[in-house]
């Protein structure tokens, strides 16, 4: 059991993110990402769901052969066959885990699974006690949690619980709930569904309002002490809760969040650019803490502040989230103040005259063109000094 706010990092970027569109990996980039959210320091890594194919077996195996550090889950659903599979697959682990799951919605049972809700029950507790004489740590998913019948959903969990369950997760599976209702979902639960209290809850939410980790804030404030997110958010359709986003959040906001977790915040970055670097897209440039403008400042009211104090516009340093570039982004709305600064980085030191005949220079480049980069600045300068010097000896000549 977890101390009581001590938040649990479960990651799915190898399983609910690498089944969406784009994200697929070969093996050895499942290794090499997993090998990195050890080292980020996430609590759990879930590796795949080993009945989909011989690769997504094979993948979680070798996950769970090499990495130390990280506990290694293995999807199945609430069927014979995949915890079989997830089993076998995570065998070698130091610390295995499977997660289970079955829809409980009326929606999925008549539409998808075609089954009452009292063979739903059933089969919950006979899965999850059979994942149990496998592994001692097993996790159970009622999908489309947020859409269950709240009264159905609390029997759900209770029976999940008394079947061996150690961690319960309740999934907003299609993004659809709000803040406050999550967090009183996971409240409910906690009070009236017995041993609630001694089992780890989770939170695992998607993005399809953009309230994923809105929602997952929420239900760390409900009581829940496991949060599922994945590296740049990505996860089914418009993804799950970012891990960045979270992490970031709880960093920053300590003094509103008092809660601890293992994540080594300076690894984030790196971290993102390795995802990026496996699947076909990176992150949006403006997203949060990872994007490429998330630390770019490029109005010449916001670069003088960012020079003359950081924090004017920064609530984190782009160095504690391992981030090391350029943040000051020259272009036609920078001011003087920051074409000077740059020109210093670079080990130009210029005299005023020479500053304000620069950003003349500076101001119609930037009117033509969208990125001004180093060799730009410093090829304008050489210009203007050349400039300077020819007039100063055709004087001399005169
Ligand atoms: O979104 C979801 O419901 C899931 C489950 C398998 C946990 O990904
Ligand atoms: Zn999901």
């Amino acid at each position: 059991m977890p101390s009581s706010n001590q938040i649990i990092f479960f990651d799915t970027t190898l399983r609910d993110g690498e089944q969406s569109p784009g994200c697929t990996m070969h093996h050895a980039e499942k290794l090499r990402i997993a090998h990195q959210l050890a080292t980020l320091g996430v609590d759990i890594i879930e590796a795949g769901f080993p009945i989909a194919s011989r690769g997504d077996f094979e993948s979680v195996r070798a996950i769970a052969t090499e990495i130390r550090g990280p506990r290694i889950a293995s999807l199945a659903r609430a069927k014979r066959e995949d915890i079989e599979a997830a089993a076998r697959a995570v065998e070698p682990a130091l610390r295995p885990r499977i997660h289970t799951f079955l829809s409980t919605s009326d929606l999925h049972l008549a539409a998808k699974l075609r089954i009452s809700r009292e063979q739903a029950i059933d089969q919950i507790a006979e899965m999850v006690a059979f994942a149990r004489t496998f592994v001692d740590d097993v996790e159970f998913s009622p999908e489309d949690a947020t859409r269950t019948d709240p009264e159905f959903l609390l029997k759900v969990c209770e029976v999940a619980i008394q079947a061996g369950a150690t961690t319960l997760n309740l999934p907003d599976t299609v993004g659809y709930c709000l803040p406050h209702d999550y967090a009183a979902m996971f409240r409910t639960v906690l009070e009236r569904v017995p041993g609630a209290k001694d089992i780890v809850l989770s939170a695992h939410c998607h993005d399809d309002l953009g309230l994923a980790v809105a929602n997952s804030l929420a239900a760390i404030e409900a009581g829940v002490r496991q949060v599922e997110c994945s590296i740049n958010g990505i996860g089914e359709r418009a993804g799950n809760a970012a891990l960045e986003e979270l992490a970031a959040i709880l960093m920053v906001r300590k003094d509103k969040l008092p809660y601890e977790n293992g994540i080594v915040m300076d690894e984030l970055f790196r971290t993102s650019q390795m995802l990026t670097d496996c699947i076909s897209f990176g992150a949006a440039p403006n997203k949060a803490i990872v994007g490429a403008n998330a630390f770019a400042h490029a109005s010449g009211i916001h670069q003088h502040g960012v020079l003359a104090n950081p924090l004017t516009y920064e609530i984190l340093t782009p160095a504690s989230v391992g981030y090391h570039g350029q943040h000051i982004v020259l272009g036609k709305h920078s001011g003087r103040r920051a074409l000077e600064h740059r020109l210093s980085e670079l080990g130009h030191k210029l005299t005023k005259p020479e500053l304000d005949q620069v950003y003349t220079r500076f101001t119609e480049l930037a009117d033509r063109k969208k990125a001004i980069y180093d060799q730009d600045i410093v090829a304008l300068l050489h210009a203007s000094r050349s400039q300077a010097n020819t007039l100063q000896s055709e004087a001399v000549t005169a």
